[in-house]
């Protein structure tokens, strides 16, 4: 295993330490969380109680094959702990995600959870948003004009596709733009900016959702609350 994967495995098995039996966990998406449902198959397995909320198609299936009991979010039930991972995280706990293109039920789990953890490695921390390319997931109708609004606010907006050139679908039926607004000084209003066009359905800016965020450095384990 090379060495962002060791990291990405110690902050999965880490976030796992805040598991508790009956609870009822949001699932987040990509390649970090991963680890994370590996070491929750180890507690399944082991006789402990826990359903997730799976925030992806692919997670569902790993879920699934881990033996991972699912379920899906009630009316006046709220999950208990989600974890989650992310593609930018800035010093005021602000992330960008959606890399995976998963951003829209990452958000609705997040929301309804109690507690967000984050994990990911150190490569994901940055000074300020922006580098990596924002996720808004839009409606395909009138997608092509959906970006002309984006570009409006000052950003430039790329369909993201396929290898074959066909647009990617999100997990709902959406087509999503990566944006690049250089960086970000203002996340919480470009985040309402882009959210009040018509057409947008929601962006990967998370804005202070987060309660605890596990960073792998180094071989250890850094807790940011
Ligand atoms: C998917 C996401 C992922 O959490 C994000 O892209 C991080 O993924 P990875 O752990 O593979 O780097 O937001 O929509």
């Amino acid at each position: 295993m090379d060495q962002v994967n060791q990291l990405k495995k110690a902050v999965g098995d880490k976030a796992a330490e805040f598991v508790e039996s009956g609870m009822t966990l949001g699932l987040g998406s990509g390649s970090t969380v991963y680890y994370f449902l590996k070491k929750l198959a180890e507690f399944v397995k082991d006789g402990m109680k826990i359903q997730g909320v799976p925030t992806s198609f692919q997670t569902a299936a790993w879920a699934k094959k881990f033996g991972i009991p699912l379920t899906h979010l009630a009316s006046g039930k709220r999950v208990d702990l989600a974890v989650d991972g992310a593609d930018e995280i800035d010093p005021h706990f602000n992330l960008i995600k959606g890399g995976g293109g998963c951003l829209l039920r990452e958000k609705i789990v997040a929301a309804n959870a109690k507690c967000l953890i984050i994990i990911a490695d150190e490569t994901k921390q940055v000074a300020t948003l922006g580098k990596f390319g924002l996720p808004v997931e839009v409606v395909p109708f009138g997608s092509e004009i959906i970006a002309d609004y984006i570009r409006d606010l000052g950003g430039t907006a790329k369909m993201r596709t396929l290898e074959n050139g066909d647009p990617f679908v999100s997990d709902n039926g959406n087509y999503l733009f990566d944006c690049d607004f250089g960086l970000i000084d203002d996340p919480g209003q470009l985040h309402n900016e882009l959210k009040s066009l018509v057409g947008v359905v929601e962006t990967g800016l998370f804005i202070q959702m987060t309660d605890t965020i596990l960073i792998g450095k180094e071989n250890e384990v850094k807790v940011l609350k």
